[in-house]
């Protein structure tokens, strides 16, 4: 049946309709009760007739090189301004569109009426035109910035969990039922969500909505990082266009659904005693679920025709299901499919479904193990992209196995790749770090760079539109302060439909030459060196930068290193006079192009040696809150029973190897609690990330670690100032007593209090002064910036944890996030003279603490060096546990803060222990995982 013959059947329909009905009802098939007790009849016909048109009609996509203007613009305008006031050029700019390879010459880019009007050479004679045309009332010269498209993200949940979280306004779980194919993220969508322009900021210009965990979880909308005037949150679909208005409008929309395999689904429903508890149960009810959608489908079918046949259908009503619409549109091939899988065969699972319903799979998202099984995914008959974290892994089961090498091995098998953040799994406006990061582990960079732009546009059905700086598209455009594969690359200006929604000014050029850069892949003749490890003496040649100290500096000539039974002899342009001084086995010298030697991190953990699976408690020492529950350690007043994390130390896990090998020597961990409030957690231990057992600790004890604030509050200390009264007394108390709290208030054992409020740390700063000899570190300190003065008066260090972050809590919600429209909160301390170092709040994050310093000092006024030591030696000193008596550094070929560095050797003790260290060694659990 064509859509003509629907088309003449509905004409005729609706004009015969009152002919129709006597004829039907000549029968008495409807009684005159029925009849009174519904709609008209005629309404329901033509209703239905219109229904079974709209199963043949499919989104309409616009080819956007007719397109002459795109009417968003006019939703953020009023009486006082006209489109053309928007009307915009951007000059001498370095264009990176999709190919990820920049033009080799500048060009200007021309915004008109919310559209891309135009590009052209800049100086050009068709520049000079467009510029006629349109009459830019802004003209932005770019200085030879590189410009973008708009971000887009394929996988957030902004706007249905607002930042700060706080119950009234997350609404990113329904726990209705495993089930909820019927809910949709528009009628949560906040549009006061302070997280959208935060995204925007970070140069995302679109996303994704998706519902969360349920197996069928429901219905996704994507929607542009622009609030209009109006407040409404529909105004801000991408496919919301004023001139398309009407009642039928939903059919005209294309439709995102999400499904979810694995984990969450199984986890999140353990209090319904009905919902299924294993993959098993999960996986009849999707296809019970979809027997029901398919059953409803063929009703309207076999309705559809009778009626166009002229025949009595079998229900006055034509057959409908608000339950069940997106799934009969999904059999209809109507609705793009997103999948959140993890594991392989979760992965093959979900084929199987799809293909035992006919439909297709148009991404699997977070799809950690995807890289294992390309041939799976390519044996299917549309191209499945795979939506990945660049760097996510290790927190659960189902994230253990996945590699930062994922997006590289999907690449070179032909499958699309996009790189999402999962916002708030990880920050929105950090999406830019996913395509960098997945660039630096080998993902070509223009692969890379579609990853978070067309390739995601493509997957949404959006890329007519949006995801390509093109003629015709939406005007959604980013000005970068660098190359945005670049270490800490961050927008400067931001347009969205034309409209500027960031507007920092831009300075004078800064290095902006700047070619993309993986790590290279260890050679054989890398590992050539490889007799060098475990030497005590060795050579190294080809040293251009030391982060140890600022030295050498001078003329950028190579320096030699020579080590002697563990200790330097020689550090100069010239070592040749010592090289006979050395005695080894090895004859080889370790040649480098570009060396850097640093010092090796440290990094502050909260599982690292204790647990591997933090959501798994049999990996490692388990979970404090485990014991919680049975009320056994709610005393604190017992110093005797205040937990010693070296006493759960485990070793050689996956984590420590990883970071060991990314160059984080050391590992400070204070006992482990999971997610949730943790007052006391008891004595961090310091030891190495290479330890194979008790003699590789570093320091036994050392800190005591309390949280204080709202992360802190848990049964018998329900308030932040139950807190501070329980604290105070643990250790006035314990004033004169040997125990731990005694220590504690006599200095002898520093004091580690995780807080980021800043009025928190005001009482904190209060107490330390009532308390006297108490050495407070803070860790966290998120909102210390508006302190700062007040910190480094009483002398209180800052573990930044993180050093940007983005306002997920109340506690944290006055942060400063590290990109351009605000200071950072490293340059504020620094200023004031506060003592900080630097760490991450999240463990899958450890093994990238070069690249958080690296970001650190692109984006601060610190030098590389300086933020170096704020991720090592800083750290060291601020918790005690120097080990500058032996010489451990490890030594890089390229900047160990830049993207596109190996490490080239790690020395511990005056012993070279590894030479290009795999980043992800085997480790035993079994060989499949
Ligand atoms: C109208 O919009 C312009 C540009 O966004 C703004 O500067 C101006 O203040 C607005 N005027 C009114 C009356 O809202
Ligand atoms: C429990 O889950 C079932 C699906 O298995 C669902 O039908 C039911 O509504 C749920 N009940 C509650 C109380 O959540
Ligand atoms: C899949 O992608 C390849 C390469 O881009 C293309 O040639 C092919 O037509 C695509 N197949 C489908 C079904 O879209
Ligand atoms: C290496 O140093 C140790 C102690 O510092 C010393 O006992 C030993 O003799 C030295 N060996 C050589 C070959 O210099
Ligand atoms: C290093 O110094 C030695 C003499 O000590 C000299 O023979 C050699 O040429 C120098 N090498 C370089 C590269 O300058
Ligand atoms: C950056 O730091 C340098 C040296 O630490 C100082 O001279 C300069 O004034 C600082 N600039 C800003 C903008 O803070």
């Amino acid at each position: 049946m064509n859509k003509k013959t629907v088309f003449v059947t509905l004409l005729v329909a609706l004009s015969l309709t009152h002919a129709l009905f006597l004829i039907f009802n000549k029968n008495g098939l409807y009684s005159s009760e029925q009849v009174m007790k519904r709609r008209d009849f005629s309404i329901q016909l033509s209703h239905g007739l219109k229904k079974c048109t709209d199963r043949y009609t499919f989104p309409q996509i616009l080819d956007a090189r007719y397109r002459t203007e795109n009417p968003r613009i006019n939703l953020y305008l009023n009486s006082s301004t006209k489109p053309s006031d928007m009307n915009t050029a951007i000059k001498n700019a370095f264009l990176l569109d999709r190919d990820g390879l920049a033009t080799s010459y500048p060009i200007d880019i021309y915004l008109a009426d919310g559209i891309i009007y135009g590009l052209a050479k800049s100086g050009s004679k068709e520049s000079m035109r467009l510029s006629q045309e349109i009459s830019p009332r802004k003209i932005i010269d770019t200085k030879g910035r590189y410009v973008t498209p708009g971000l887009v993200e394929a996988h957030s949940h902004v706007g249905i969990c607002t930042q700060p979280e706080l119950h009234g306004v997350n609404d990113m779980f329904e726990l209705m039922s495993p089930v909820t194919p019927f809910i949709r993220t528009l009628d949560a969508f906040n549009v006061g969500d302070p997280a959208i322009k935060l995204i925007s900021y970070g140069g995302v210009t679109s996303s994704l909505v998706l519902p969360s965990a349920n197996v069928i979880s429901g219905e996704g909308f994507v929607f542009k990082m622009l609030v209009p005037p109006s407040l409404s949150a529909e105004e801000m679909l991408v496919e919301y266009n004023p001139k398309e208005i009407s009642p039928n409008f939903d059919n005209h929309r294309q439709r995102w659904m999400k499904l979810a395999c694995g984990e969450n689904p199984k986890k999140r429903f353990v209090s319904n005693a009905s919902a299924p508890k294993s993959r098993m149960g999960l996986g009849f009810l999707v296809r019970d679920t979809l027997t029901r959608a398919q059953k409803l489908k063929d009703s309207q079918d076999s309705w559809c025709n009778a009626v166009e046949q002229g025949l009595p259908p079998n229900s006055l009503e034509f057959p409908e299901s608000v339950e069940l619409s997106l799934l009969v549109d999904l059999l209809r091939g109507k609705v793009r499919t997103n999948a959140h899988c993890y594991e392989t065969f979760d992965i093959e699972t979900l084929l199987r479904h799809g293909r035992e319903f006919g439909f297709e799979i148009t991404a699997i998202h977070h799809a950690l193990d995807a890289y294992k099984i390309p041939k799976i995914i390519k044996e299917q008959p549309n191209n499945i992209t795979v939506v990945t974290f660049a760097s996510e892994w290790g927190f659960k089961k189902e994230a253990f196995q996945g590699s930062v090498f994922g997006p590289k091995i999907l690449n070179e098998n032909e499958i699309p790749v996009a790189l999402h953040t999962d916002h708030p799994a990880e920050g929105g406006h950090d999406l830019v770090l996913q395509a960098q990061r997945a660039h630096n582990f080998g993902l070509p960079a223009e692969k890379a760079f579609a990853a978070v732009t067309g390739t995601s546009a493509k997957l949404l059905g959006l890329d007519n539109r949006i995801g390509y700086l093109r003629k015709g598209y939406d005007a959604d455009v980013v000005i970068w302060d660098r190359h945005p594969l670049q270490m800490g690359a961050s927008p400067l200006k931001v347009f969205i439909d034309g409209v500027p929604v960031l507007d920092t000014p831009i300075k004078n050029n800064k290095d902006l030459e700047y070619s993309p850069d993986s790590m290279k892949e260890v050679t054989p003749e890398m590992k050539d060196f490889q007799c060098l490890e475990g030497s005590e003496s060795f050579i190294v040649r080809g040293i251009t930068k030391s982060l140890v100290s600022e030295q050498p500096k001078e003329n950028n000539e190579p320096y030699e290193l020579v080590v002697n039974n563990g200790t330097i002899i020689c550090f100069k342009k010239n070592c040749t006079s010592f090289y006979d001084r050395i005695v080894s086995s090895c004859d080889k010298v370790l040649e480098l192009q570009n060396g850097y030697i640093s010092p090796g991190g440290t990094a502050l953990s909260s599982t690292h040696g204790l647990m591997e699976m933090p959501s798994e408690t049999t990996t490692g020492d388990g979970d404090i809150m485990d014991f919680i529950k049975d009320g056994v350690l709610d005393d604190f007043s017992d110093p005797d029973r205040v937990l010693l994390a070296h006493d759960g130390l485990q070793f050689e896990s996956a984590h420590l190897k990883r970071a060991h090998n990314s160059g984080v020597l050391k590992i400070i961990t204070p006992p482990f609690r999971s997610e949730g409030k943790k007052f006391l957690t008891g004595v961090s231990t310091c030891f190495r990330s290479s330890a194979s057992g008790l003699e590789d600790i570093i320091k036994e004890n050392v800190a005591l670690h309390f949280t204080v604030g709202d992360m802190g509050k848990q049964a018998l200390l329900p308030t932040v100032s139950s807190e501070i009264l329980m604290l105070r007394k643990l250790l006035l108390d314990n004033s004169e007593k040997k125990n731990i709290y005694g220590q504690v208030f006599r200095g002898e054992l520093p004091l580690a209090i995780h807080a980021n409020n800043k009025d928190v740390i005001l009482q904190l700063i209060q107490m330390k002064k009532q308390l006297g000899d108490i050495y407070m570190i803070i860790v966290g300190g998120i909102e210390s910036h508006l302190i700062a003065d007040k910190l480094a008066a009483s002398d209180i260090p800052i573990i930044l944890s993180p050093w940007r972050c983005q306002r997920r809590f109340w506690d944290e919600r006055r942060c400063l996030t590290g990109l351009h429209q605000t200071p950072t909160i490293i340059g504020v301390l620094k200023r004031a003279g506060v003592r900080f170092g630097i760490a991450v709040d999240d463990d899958k994050l450890v093994r990238f603490l070069f690249d958080e310093a690296g970001m650190a000092a692109s984006r601060s006024n610190i030098s590389d060096a300086e933020a170096v030591r704020a991720i090592s030696t800083d750290i060291d000193n601020i918790f005690n546990v120097s080990t500058s008596n032996t010489l451990d550094f490890i030594v890089t070929e390229g900047s160990p803060v830049k993207f596109g560095s190996n490490i080239a050797a790690i020395v511990h003790s005056g012993i070279l222990t590894n030479i290009y260290p795999e980043l992800e060694p085997a480790f035993e659990i079994s060989e499949n995982m």
